[in-house]
């Protein structure tokens, strides 16, 4: 076989060409992305972060952001490389178990290089501190989204993809972790993150806010949105910590709405289970060129006055969308078309208009209505991931499956869905199948026709 000879001789030239160049690209590296179908570059492969602690100091009229984030993670399998996910800023320092790490950045991929390889199963800690001007994002359907700067502060929502205009992180909903917080901003300022309140200190003209975040979060349910706030911090009769945030600007018209909190999670506990954290509230600021408020864990961002019916969905979310989360944006109708339903389904039990007369208004819509221009389990793109579809169809896909099932079965499903995958994520095959199990019904058709078919289904 006389063939074999060169095609041994050139693998041996080549890889002592890359060992020379470049020890650590002949062994095993972690992927730059998580695989999902939408935002390939979202997340990395080869380990999953448990905690991220966070220290952080904003200048409002600077601009200027400086940070150390101490990532404690656990290899997936052998790494002599892998990616955190960043975007924008400057890396003055990073250190895995304290020892200096070779990085570079190239686009929003961090490359790490341990100065030794990382064993599967291994728990290590990364320590990166970073400093600049954080800018948003712009996502695929034009939107902004991370660390958005205000005229008093900063509105911090990272959805889908903004957590690395502020954090180095493994940026994808599959990967979630507790976090603690310390965000330090000129006195008279305040800095809300998710959770609980642990500390609040002033020194010297500057105040530092600890906050913790005990329960699994995705990343891009972080927040650490700064302004001048009213704040108003109380404990519910069921024991839940409430601190509201309110821009002075907003407050009459927010008050009205914010206070109503405990009572719609009084509500949405009855119909989704028990509200999966210990923490809860409101941050509304005044920032009306972002266009859209975000269901932060525990503790929801408007960008103005929220009215009920937003308030009503953005805690919705902390069932669907924030304890059981995405496994691929995909999926995103899991999140949208359930804190849709929410609200349809707390008009109907508050003296509005029934689910079934809010589905009969959209469905009379004419076939070339936007509505229906794509079936909501297949949006096509990260374009349309926030599109009238997702919400709409997705809800109404619940009112068919609600229709179809009973009540009884479908809020058992509602309810068991939430508790099965509590703190982690949840598909939408998940979801047909225990549909299926508890009503005894075959869905194929119906979760066929009204999540993945495109153009206006017919009504049987
Ligand atoms: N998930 C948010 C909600 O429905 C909406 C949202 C977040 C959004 N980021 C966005 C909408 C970007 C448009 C563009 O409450
Ligand atoms: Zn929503």
């Amino acid at each position: 076989m006389p063939h074999r000879r060169p095609a041994l001789a050139v693998p041996v030239a080549l890889t002592a060409v890359l060992i020379a160049a470049s020890p650590a690209a002949a062994g095993p590296v972690g992927d730059a992305g998580v695989g999902d179908p939408y935002f390939p570059l979202a997340g990395n492969g080869g380990y999953h972060v448990s905690h991220y602690d966070l220290t952080l100091a904003y200048d409002p009229g600077t601009k200027h952001l400086a940070g150390t984030a101490v990532l404690t993670a656990r290899a997936t399998q052998d790494l002599t490389r892998f990616d955190l996910d960043l975007s924008g800023l400057t890396v003055t320092g990073l250190t895995v178990d304290h020892r200096r790490a070779a990085h570079r950045r190239s686009g929003q991929e961090l490359v790490v290089t341990p100065d030794r390889p990382l064993r599967k199963g291994r728990t290590f800690r990364v320590t990166v501190t970073y400093q600049g001007t954080p800018a948003p994002v712009t996502d695929p359907d034009g939107s902004a989204d991370g660390w958005i700067p205000t005229d008093d502060g900063a509105f911090v929502a990272g959805e889908p993809q903004g957590a690395m205009t502020w954090f180095p992180a493994n940026n994808h909903p599959l990967d979630k972790a507790s976090y603690d917080f310390a965000l330090t901003v000129p006195q008279g300022r305040t800095a809300v993150a998710n959770g609980v309140l642990v500390g609040q200190r002033t020194r010297n003209g500057r105040t530092t806010f600890r906050w913790h975040q005990a329960e699994p979060m995705a990343a891009y349910l972080a927040t650490a949105t700064v302004g001048t706030f009213k704040v108003r911090q109380y404990t519910t009769k069921s024991g839940l910590k409430v601190y509201d945030a309110i821009d002075p600007r907003e407050a009459n018209a927010a008050e009205p709405v914010t206070r109503q909190l405990p009572a719609v999670l009084d509500w949405e506990s009855k119909l989704f289970g028990p509200y999966p954290f210990r923490a809860a509230g409101s941050i509304v600021d005044h920032a009306p060129q972002v266009g859209y408020a975000l269901e932060t864990q525990t503790r929801p961002v408007y960008d103005r006055a929220p009215d009920l019916s937003t308030l009503v969905h953005e805690s919705a979310h902390q069932w669907f969308g924030d304890s059981v989360s995405l496994t691929s944006w995909k999926d995103i109708w899991l999140n949208e078309g359930f804190a849709t339903y929410a609200e349809w389904l707390y008009d109907e039990q508050h003296g509005g208009d029934s689910a079934q007369k809010t589905f009969d208004a959209l469905y009379a819509s004419p076939a070339g209505d936007g509505l229906w221009a794509f079936p909501p389990g297949n949006p096509g793109s990260g374009a349309n991931i926030f599109a009238r579809p997702v919400y709409a169809r997705g809800a109404m896909t619940l009112h068919v499956l609600r229709k179809t099932v009973g009540d009884r079965a479908f809020f058992r499903v509602l309810r068991s869905s939430a508790a099965e995958h509590r703190g982690g994520n949840g598909t939408t095959a998940q979801f047909q199948r225990l549909a299926e199990r508890i009503s005894g019904k075959n869905l194929g058709p119906l979760f066929h026709t009204w999540l993945y078919t495109a153009g206006k289904p017919t009504l049987p």
